[in-house]
Parts: C-alpha cells; structure tokens; sequence
C-alpha cells in the first residue's frame, strides 16, 4: 500500500518539475502573454487535454433508465462475488502453507526463497499492476533480526501455488505469509531498501489484526526503577519510551506490588453484562531487573496464585527483560510468566480452570 502512495507522489513531483522548468525557461522575460502560451502547450502536449477532448467528443451517448432495485441487486452479487474471490485464494494460500509445515524435515528443506534485501536486480522488470518492479518468477524472505536461528521457510510448493492463483487471479497483487517466528515470505520479489532484519512482520498490524482478532483487556506494567531509564530502548517499543522517561523513577523494583495493582485492575474492568463474551486478559510486565534483594519471592507468587484464581485462571503474563538481565532476573521472569508459583511453595489451584503459559522475552540493547 505504502509503495503505491510513494509511486503516485513521484508522478506528481514529475509534473509539477515540468512546470517549474518551463516557468524558468520564461522567468527572464516576465511576459504574461508567453506564459499562457507554455502553460498552453504544457496542458497540450504534456497532460494531453486536447486530446482527451477528441475522444470525448467522439463518445455516443444514449439515454436509459435504470431501475435502481436491480441495480442494487447486481451490485450486491458483484460485490459479494469480489469478497468470495479474495477469501477462496486466501484459503488456497492458507493450504499451501499447511501443506508445506506437514512437509517439513521430509527430504529437501532448502528454503524456496532468498532474502528480499539480496534480491538479484537484474531480474527485476517493471510491472503495471505492481507499479514498480518485480521478479514474477519467484517469492523473497524478509527475517526479522529477533526470529529463532534456524526458522522454518516455505517450500516450492507454496511458490507453485502461489504462481498458480497470479495467473487464475490477476487482479490478486502482492501475495505474503508471516509466520509466528518472525519470517515474511514475499510474491513477487521487489527491491528491497530496507536493512536485512530490521522489518518484523509480527509487529505489522497485517500480522496483529488477524492473529489476535477479538478484544482483550490488557495492563502494561513498567519498571520505573532508576536502572531501567538508562537503557536504550529497541526500536519496537520506541513509542514507550517517552513515556517510561516521563515516569518518576524511584529506586528499588517492586514485584508483588506491581501484580497486586495489575489484577486489580483487570478485576475492575469486569464487566456486569453476563452476555458478554468471556474476554482474554493479559499482563505485559517490562523491566530490566530482579525484584529488590529485600522483597521475599514466595508472596510475590503467593499474590499472582491468588489473584488470578478469583479471575478463573484466565489471567496470562508475558515478561520482557531488558538490556542485559542477569541469570537470577532471568530465571524468575520465566517462572512468573510460567506461572510457575509451585517453585516457591505456592501450590497452583486450576480448581476453577487451567493457567494458560505465557512466555518471557529477552529485549537486549540494540
Ligand atoms: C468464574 O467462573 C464462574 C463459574 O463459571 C463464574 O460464575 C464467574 O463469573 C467467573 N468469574 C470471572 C471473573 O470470570
Ligand atoms: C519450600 O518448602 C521446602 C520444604 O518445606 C523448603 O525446604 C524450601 O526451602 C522451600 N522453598 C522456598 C523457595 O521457600
Ligand atoms: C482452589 O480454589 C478454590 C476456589 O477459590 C477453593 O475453593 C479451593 O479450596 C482451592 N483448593 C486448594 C487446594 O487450595
């Protein structure tokens, strides 16, 4: 979408250089009679108007009436047919990419795809319906820097496919899958300017929109402890960080009182309606180090056992551990996201429903 704003812009931009050259050309003389005359010739031999006049001129008309009931009707199917279209090479795509994860470790594994950032420019050619251009012969990879060592890429399988529905379906363009470790597989390959793995697919709203479509009630707790202001913070989470600066920082991180505040809040936004839809709840939990030294663990796991019992378990907590925790922050971020209270003697109670995991993520500096 972005590239075709950018492409429309720059034809924008090449006319209004011609106006400003042809202007100068003149801008000694000062003569608003010549001037009409170059804006004249500019609207006729550069945008073609008169031209276009002929054509029209040349057009028949006739008079109809039309019976908007039908009218509506037809546009109705037509619309639906488009939407139907869409969904069925959406499912075909989504088969494709099944089929090629059942067939992964089985004989050949070798990605189907370069990178996209290493495309081969030679092969690109300038396509009408991409607006840029683009190797229609075969798909390119983005992955992201943050993606596991050795991802899982689609086979030829998918390529095939995915040539298949271009040539059932021209009006279908740009063709991607994002998969949940980081990887975006492209159709067709284009030129890419970006850095190699500075784009992550996960964080694209594509990629959120539809892996997490219903609403959630979520609570973002950040560590405002001195030591986590003096991080750098990556680039994804870029927009928190004038927040977290506008924090007062205080010393010391407190982690009990922290949950006890973040399931209070989720408690509260319980609503009455019993109609409702049961709705996900989620603790995000940033910070960049262990509890202070002098907060026992156990009431810590106590607090978040106890807690998320009287919301039925449905409480689920992703850490982030930023810049470079330490073993100790990292072993009881991982338990607090585990919900793992059984280690520190607070046996777990799913009585009233089963904990769903969450997981921790290591941000180190970047
Ligand atoms: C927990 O489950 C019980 C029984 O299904 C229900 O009555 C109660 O409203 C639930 N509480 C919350 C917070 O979802
Ligand atoms: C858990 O309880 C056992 C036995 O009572 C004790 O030995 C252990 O130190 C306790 N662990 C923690 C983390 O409190
Ligand atoms: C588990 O939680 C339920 C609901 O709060 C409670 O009635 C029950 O006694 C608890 N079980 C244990 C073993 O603590």
């Amino acid at each position: 979408m972005a590239k075709k704003i950018i492409d429309r812009s720059n034809v924008v931009h090449y006319c209004f250089l011609c106006v400003v050259s042809l202007w100068q050309a003149n801008a000694g003389l000062l003569d608003p009679i010549s001037i009409g005359n170059e804006l004249q010739k500019f609207s006729r031999d550069a945008l073609g108007t008169d031209q276009m006049q002929v054509y029209f001129n040349g057009l028949q008309y006739h008079k109809q009436t039309l019976n908007g009931e039908d009218l509506k009707t037809q546009l109705a199917i037509k619309l639906a047919d488009k939407f139907k279209a869409r969904f069925e090479v959406t499912k075909r795509l989504k088969r494709a990419v099944e089929a090629s994860y059942a067939r992964r470790g089985i004989g050949n594994t070798t990605p189907a795809a370069k990178e996209c950032c290493k495309a081969d420019l030679s092969m690109l050619k300038y396509n009408e319906n991409f607006r840029c251009s683009v190797d229609m012969d075969n798909m390119c990879v983005k992955i992201s820097g943050r993606a596991p060592p050795n991802p899982v890429h689609l086979d030829e399988g998918v390529f095939r496919e995915i040539k298949e529905i271009s040539r059932l379906y021209p009006f279908i363009k740009w063709q991607y899958f994002a998969s949940d470790e980081g990887v975006m597989t492209n159709f067709p390959v284009y030129h890419d300017k970006d850095e190699c793995s500075e784009y992550d697919p996960r964080y694209r709203p594509f990629y959120v929109e539809t892996a997490t479509p219903e609403a959630k009630d979520v609570v973002l707790v950040i560590d405002t402890s001195a030591s986590m202001l003096a991080l750098a913070v990556p680039a994804n989470i870029r927009c928190l960080k004038e927040y977290v600066t506008g924090l007062n920082p205080h010393g010391k991180t407190h982690y009990k009182r922290a949950f006890q505040k973040a399931f209070s809040l989720l408690k509260a936004s319980i609503t009455a309606d019993e109609t409702a839809k049961p709705k996900k709840r989620v603790i995000l939990f940033l910070t960049d180090g262990a509890p202070s030294e002098d907060e026992p663990r156990g009431p810590i796991f106590q607090t978040i056992r106890d807690m998320n019992l009287q919301l039925n378990n449905s409480v689920i907590i992703l850490t982030f551990g930023f810049g470079s925790v330490d073993q100790n922050t990292r072993e009881i971020l991982q338990d607090i996201a585990v919900q793992n209270t059984a280690r520190y003697n607070v046996s777990v109670n799913s009585s009233v429903g089963d904990i769903t995991p969450g997981i921790f993520t290591p941000v180190p500096d970047s």
